[in-house]
């Protein structure tokens, strides 16, 4: 076992990651055998969804709960961000966020986008855990997607965030929908500052 997140145990077997989800005592029993199917399922098919950018999809069970995918070697974008040159960060922010407007091209919306959900291989950036993933056309999914990235470099990596998130932008212009969702992304960022403004007065 290499992982055991709230929802989820990961376990490394040879060449194959295998992330089986696991049971809630606190849920009713029949609810949380169906919630963790139903994740289970949604999860796969984003996965397949998100094939050259996620892990390949080798077997879904849902006896189990598990989902056998391609192991992929690298590190957590989270451990190397700060220690990555500048042009090697700048690199791949830009590469992240082509990868993600591939992704919204394809209206996944993957909700769950920080730096522990995103792999450093050879062959690129990868993003994985789909878990918290939906398939979504509106524009303001999307842009909640790239504003929960900017609050998660903001939190995580603050020092080269604002600079950071700007490359992520750059990236994402690649993408068939940029000019809705950036746009879209402004009335986001807005409402956020607004809320924040509340709790401080
Ligand atoms: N395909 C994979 N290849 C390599 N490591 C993986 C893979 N999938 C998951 N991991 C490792 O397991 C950790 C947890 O997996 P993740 O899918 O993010 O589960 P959780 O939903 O618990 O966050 C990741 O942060 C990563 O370190
Ligand atoms: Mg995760």
């Amino acid at each position: 076992m290499i992982d055991q997140g709230a929802e989820a145990i990961i376990t490394i077997k040879g060449n194959t990651v295998i992330k089986q989800r696991i049971p809630k005592t606190y849920r009713i029993s029949e609810i949380d055998t169906r919630l963790r199917k139903l994740r289970t399922r949604s999860e796969a098919k984003l996965l397949q969804k998100a094939q050259g950018i996620a892990p390949q999809v080798l077997d879904v069970n849902e006896q189990t709960m598990s989902i056998t995918m391609e192991y992929l070697k690298g590190a957590l974008f989270k451990d190397v961000f700060d220690t990555l040159s500048t042009s090697q960060r700048k690199h791949y922010l830009h590469e992240l966020g082509k990868k993600i407007g591939h992704l919204h091209d394809k209206d996944i919306v993957h909700g769950d986008l920080t730096t522990s959900n995103m792999l450093v291989t050879k062959d690129g950036l990868k993003i994985i855990d789909f878990g918290l993933g939906s398939v979504s056309k509106k524009f303001e999914d999307k842009a909640v997607d790239l504003h929960l990235l900017q609050q998660a470099l903001h939190s995580k990596h603050y020092t080269h965030s604002a600079e950071g998130f700007l490359q992520v932008l750059e990236g994402y212009k690649t993408s068939q929908g940029h000019v809705a969702v950036l746009k879209q992304l402004e009335k986001v960022e807005k409402r956020g500052r607004h809320k924040q403004k509340g709790v401080v007065f």
